[in-house]
This record gives structure tokens, C-alpha cells and sequence, in this order.
């Protein structure tokens, strides 16, 4: 059973802007898995003299730990995960054709679902994503299988089972008609599980496997529901000039998915990374947000995606791993090649375009709530949210941060400063010591 109350006591960190990030040592007091009281650590001692306290399993940090709120991965591919690492020679189109939408296809079989999907959750889990969003496979029993894991295993979960209408050699499409009931049934079954942590997500795999006719539909079955979408936009330029060819009355690939009405505050697009300025300014009039995924658009030669560019047009950025075009699950990997990218395109010319890693990891956090529209549950430890959050121990969990004893001397706070950036620079999956979603503990290797 989980700990009803729990107050954590040391040094916190969180950012309440791309630019506000606060670490400083205080306390965290959770109920039922919502954080109800935050304040300093001269006020915890207060209140724990005066008993507020006693019913409450008090966790005391050591001074090489520190809580920060839960990774947030706003586009992975749960089926890909097999071939992570693999098939990264070709570009998007001919990678899909030839790696993905076989091994896609497969998840026909629920048995090897229901087998990957598990692995694929726990492993998100471990490398702290407390809240993904996902896209399953064509088939509405396999990524059925998704929702059971992410049940099981208590992720906060977003999952989409994938549209597609248009003929492919692989075979890996279906029936418009059929589509679109398919995908009726698949939410209603989702939400049928009333389970708080996940949600179902309308998920059009892109306007190269789309044609109007079921964009239109999913976009009235999105209303319908109130459902989020997810789909890709502008990864590449041979997949630009497709989607070009194919809708000959739209001037940008945004227009295409705008005349379906697909666009909305509750629409997530992967990738945009060749969005002409007309869609900087279309998307952030509906409200769209952008899953940013350094990974993918690297290994799949998409481009370098001007991130800072997209901020600065007013569009909600999260991170995305993109896995398998993305080599690696882990939203740490997502904050340090957000930062190399950046740096790439400032190194090229362009002025100001780095992210450092205090924005970088606002994008991994509170950034990817609000894209995903949660930042009134998660993203940060405001009171009120849920206690999404990872116990980083810097030192003692057998990674591969060293701790060099006399080494130059900090202040307290100058240190706490340095643990979280040697986390974020160094560490990995073994340095997150404990994971929390909605308050209840989903990883302990303390
Ligand atoms: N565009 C359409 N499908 C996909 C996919 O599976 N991965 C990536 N990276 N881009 C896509
Ligand atoms: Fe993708």
C-alpha cells in the first residue's frame, strides 16, 4: 500500500517558467498522492515541533539527493521499441516503409503486445518518465495492451491507437470506415478502464498515411470525446513535398491539417522542424504544441530543428524521444541533445538559439506538461498537483558521477546547484533512486 501521507525534507528543485528555475532546500508535504503544503525547511522544522507531522512518514534527504518533479516524454512509438538503435540508415519515408510498418504490423498479435508493452513501460519508469504520450500501432487490442501496462504499472499515460488509410507496401493501413469505428471503440474502451492516470489520444499518424476524408472524421471523433490529438508535422523535406503534392489547394502542410480542423489546444504535433513562418504563426493561434525530438531528427538526418525559433512564436515546446527513429528512451538523453542541437545552429550563425540546461529541463518537465495539457496536475510541485516526482541520489547509487572529495568548496546552495547540473550533464537511470507518480512509489532502488 502506498504511504497516505508522506513529507519529503531537502533540497527541491522546479521551474515555474522556461527561464524560472527555483533550487532551494524546504519541504514537501503529500496527501493521497496530491501535494498539500510546501514551504522552507526552518518552516518544516516548525511544524514538525508542533505535531502537524506525526501521522505523516517523514523522508529526510541526504545531502547528495534531491527531489525534482517527473520527466515528461510527449512523443514516443511504445511498438518501435524493438528496433531502437536499428535500421537508423535511411531517411523518414524510406525508414518506415522498409523498418517500421513491418514491425508495426505485428502488434496484430496481442500476446507479443501485451509482452513489449510491459518491458516498455517499466523501462520509461525507470529512466524517470512519469508521464508519456504514446502512440500504439494500427490495432485496437494490441494497444489496448499499452493501456493495460501503463494501468499496471501506474504511468501517467496518454495513448493513441495510430490511423492510417493510405495503401502501403507493407500492407500496414485500413479501411476508412472501419477506421474510424475502430478508433470509436478504442476510446471508449480506454475510458471505460475510468482510470485517472491514462487517457485515450485521436491519433492521425501523418498527413502521408492520411487523406482527408478520415482526418475530417477523427477530427469530429476528437470533439466528440474531447479527446487530444497527436500527429507529426514537418520532419522532413521529402515527406513536406508528399503532403505538398498530395494537397495541391494547401499553401503548407499546416493548411492540411488545419481544413481538416485537426489544429486545436488540445493538439500535439512531433517534430516541426521545417515550419515556414506562416505556421509559426497558424499554430499558436489554435493552440497547438510541438514535442520536440532532437534524437529522431538527428539519427534519421530529418534536420536541426530551431527549437528557440518555435519559442520565441509563442508555441508550447515539450520534449519528445521518438523512439525508434529517437536511439534512446530516456528524457535526460531528450534535455542533452536539445541543448547540442541548439548549440549546432548557434556554432552555424544563428544568434541566441542555444537552450541551456536550466531551460532544457523546463522543457523536460513543466514545458511537457503544459503541451500536454497538464500543467494544472503535474510539471511542477505547485500545491494542488500531484506528487509526479524522482529522488536523484548524485552519488551513491553506483552511476557514473564521481564525487572528488576537496575539491573546490560551495556553499550550500552553490552545491545543490552543482548536484542538479551533474545529473542532468552525467547522470542516468541509476542516479534516479525513486519514482513517484500521483504519490504512490513506482520505483525504489534505495
Ligand atoms: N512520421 C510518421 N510516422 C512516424 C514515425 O513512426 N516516426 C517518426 N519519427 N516520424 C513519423
Ligand atoms: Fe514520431
Amino acid at each position: 500500500m502506498p504511504d497516505k501521507n508522506i513529507v519529503f525534507v531537502g533540497i527541491i528543485a522546479s521551474s515555474s517558467s522556461l527561464d524560472q528555475l527555483v533550487i532551494s532546500s524546504g519541504y514537501i508535504a503529500v496527501q493521497d498522492g496530491k501535494i498539500t503544503k510546501t514551504g522552507s525547511t526552518k518552516e518544516f522544522d516548525e511544524l514538525e515541533k508542533a505535531g502537524e507531522f506525526s501521522s505523516y512518514k517523514v523522508v529526510k534527504l541526504s545531502r547528495d539527493q534531491f527531489i525534482i518533479p517527473g520527466f515528461v516524454d510527449c512523443h514516443t512509438h511504445a511498438p518501435q521499441f524493438p528496433n531502437i538503435g536499428l535500421g537508423l540508415d535511411r531517411p523518414l519515408l524510406e525508414w518506415l516503409a522498409k523498418y517500421t510498418f513491418p514491425l508495426e504490423k505485428k502488434y496484430s498479435d496481442t500476446e507479443f503486445a501485451a509482452k513489449v508493452y510491459d518491458q516498455v513501460v517499466q523501462r520509461l519508469l525507470k529512466n524517470g518518465t512519469t508521464t508519456a504520450c504514446y502512440f500504439g500501432s494500427l490495432h485496437v487490442d494490441g494497444t489496448l495492451e499499452l493501456v493495460k501496462s501503463a494501468i499496471k504499472h501506474h504511468q501517467r499515460a496518454l495513448i493513441g491507437k495510430v490511423s492510417m488509410n493510405k495503401e502501403n507496401d507493407a500492407g500496414y493501413y485500413n479501411d476508412t470506415k472501419k477506421e474510424l469505428e475502430e478508433v470509436e471503440t478504442f476510446i471508449k474502451k480506454v475510458l471505460a478502464y475510468q482510470n485517472e492516470l491514462v487517457e485515450p489520444v485521436v491519433t492521425p499518424r501523418f498527413a502521408v498515411s492520411c487523406d482527408k476524408e478520415l482526418m475530417d472524421g477523427l477530427a469530429c471523433i476528437a470533439n466528440k470525446y474531447n479527446c487530444r490529438i497527436q500527429s507529426h508535422i514537418s520532419e522532413n523535406l521529402s515527406e513536406i513535398e508528399y503532403v505538398l503534392e498530395t494537397n495541391p489547394k494547401c499553401a503548407t502542410y499546416g493548411d492540411v491539417y488545419d481544413k481538416s480542423g485537426i489544429l486545436n489546444n488540445k493538439c500535439i504535433m512531433a517534430h516541426a522542424v521545417h515550419l515556414t513562418d506562416k505556421e509559426l504563426s497558424l499554430l499558436p493561434k489554435k493552440g497547438v504544441s510541438v514535442a520536440h525530438c532532437p534524437a529522431s531528427n538527428t539519427r534519421l538526418k530529418s534536420g536541426l530543428c530551431p527549437v528557440r525559433r518555435i519559442i520565441n512564436a509563442n508555441i508550447t515546446v515539450g520534449l519528445g524521444t521518438d523512439v525508434s527513429g529517437g536511439d534512446n528512451a530516456s528524457i535526460l538523453d531528450a534535455i542533452r541533445r536539445t541543448m547540442d542541437v541548439s548549440m549546432c545552429l548557434e556554432m552555424q550563425g544563428s544568434p541566441n538559439c542555444a537552450l541551456n540546461w536550466k531551460e532544457a529541463f523546463y522543457l523536460a518537465t513543466l514545458g511537457g506538461a503544459k503541451a500536454l495539457n497538464l500543467d494544472h496536475k503535474i510539471g511542477n510541485f505547485e500545491v494542488g498537483k500531484d506528487f509526479d516526482a524522482l529522488l536523484v541520489d548524485v552519488y551513491s547509487t553506483g552511476g557514473q558521477i564521481d564525487k572528488y572529495e576537496g575539491a573546490l568548496p560551495t556553499t550550500t546552495d552553490e552545491y545543490a546547484v552543482e548536484l542538479l547540473q551533474k545529473f542532468i550533464f552525467v547522470g542516468d537511470d541509476r542516479n534516479i533512486a525513486q519514482v513517484y507518480v500521483k504519490g504512490e512509489k513506482v520505483k525504489d532502488i534505495l
